[in-house]
């Protein structure tokens, strides 16, 4: 069988399923915030039309000089992309031919954009159940490797790492002349987080990424940035197609982030649902990664392969995020999205169902 390689467009996932996609259906597979995109987004849209008949500004300045303000990182520091994931595949092609360490599982783009480029790949695996990373072990693999991603908190899991692990990954690296790549594509999601970008001036290896897609509900628009010194930011530009940004996104990008307080009222929800949706698990005896954000891994302990589960949940037009090509995981877990209350409710009404019959 061949699966598809994302979360969203569930068509793909019921075709290769030998199934016909339901005329409704509740999409979990995408971790995109359930209160869509910031209304402002909306109302400025027939702004953004006058924009279309001209080139967008290819060094994007106005929207580097909002993350400037917002994150306190000099203009030069900022490269922005075509989301997040045009950022990792610039990376990649600056690493052509290198050794890259993954810690597994997670986001499978870095090992696809590692392979386009003839990296070698090398893979440090998180212990199972709790997705613990064994400090010691990686250390170990640091040495002969000329890159590591780390994603933080980590798809699949919603795990956060301890900041003191990050650190002393970040400076074990830099002994042995390794770059770190720290995607941040959820970071705003956590309630408390404190950013790494500060480290940016200090540290040359250090390479973090951003998506705007995920906590602005706009994937359709396509927008991340990263953040390096200087002259990774140079180096990385080139390897950038011209107007690879679009006007509409640039503009997009300038309102989101002004909102500040979408974002608080995101994670607030976000943390309430997910605290009432764990204790359903949890009275219902479903395993879950203690995830921090927007989705979560969820498994029935009573089943090995969760595929029966799967199966049932794409039959209820209820569609999880299949874990069959995150090595580690070989789908003995499956992924959800938190989404908004109703539909939060909807599968755990599904799933309360399963237990009875199982
Ligand atoms: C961890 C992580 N990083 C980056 C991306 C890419 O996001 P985008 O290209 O939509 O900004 C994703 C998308 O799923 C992701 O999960």
């Amino acid at each position: 069988m061949i699966w598809p390689s994302h979360g969203s467009n569930p068509q793909y996932l019921y075709e290769a399923m030998g199934l016909s996609l339901p005329k409704h259906y509740n999409d979990f597979s995408a971790n995109i915030n359930p209160l869509g995109p910031p209304p402002i987004l909306k109302e400025k849209w027939m702004e953004f039309y006058q924009e279309i008949f001209v080139y967008p500004d290819p060094y994007a300045i106005q929207l580097k000089k909002r993350i400037e303000n917002l994150e306190q990182v000099p203009v030069e520091s900022i490269l922005i992309g075509n989301g997040g994931a045009e950022l990792i595949t610039l990376v990649a092609r600056m690493l052509a031919g290198k050794r890259v360490l993954l810690v597994q599982p997670t986001f499978s783009e870095y090992e696809k954009a590692c392979q386009a480029n003839k990296c070698e790949v090398l893979y440090h695996q998180l212990c199972e159940p709790h997705f613990e990373l064994n400090l010691d072990e990686l250390r170990a693999k640091l040495a002969h490797v000329d890159a590591m991603f780390l994603c933080n908190p980590n798809n699949p899991t919603g795990i956060q790492y301890p900041r003191s692990t990050i650190l002393s990954i970040i400076e074990e690296c830099k002994m042995h002349n390794c770059l770190v790549i720290l995607d941040e594509a959820f970071f705003d999601f956590l309630i408390e987080y404190d950013s790494f970008i500060p480290y940016i001036s200090k540290f040359s290896n250090l390479i973090i990424i951003r998506s705007l897609t995920k906590m602005f509900a706009i994937p359709g628009i396509r927008l991340g940035y990263l953040v390096a010194q200087p002259d990774t930011i140079l180096m990385l530009s080139q390897l950038q197609s011209h107007w690879s940004i679009n006007t509409i996104a640039l503009r997009a990008g300038e309102l989101c982030l002004e909102n500040e307080s979408f974002i608080k009222l995101t994670q607030e929800y976000i943390n309430n649902e997910r605290k009432r949706i764990f204790e359903f698990f949890k009275k219902n005896e479903f395993g879950v990664s203690s995830s921090n954000v927007n989705f979560y891994l969820l498994r029935d302990p009573f089943l090995n392969d969760q595929f029966k589960l799967f199966e049932f949940l794409l039959h209820k037009a209820i569609v999880p995020r299949h874990t069959f090509n995150f090595p580690g995981l070989e789908g003995r877990w499956l992924r959800f999205a938190i989404k908004g209350c109703e539909e939060n409710n909807h599968l755990m009404e599904v799933l309360a169902e399963w237990r009875h019959h199982h």
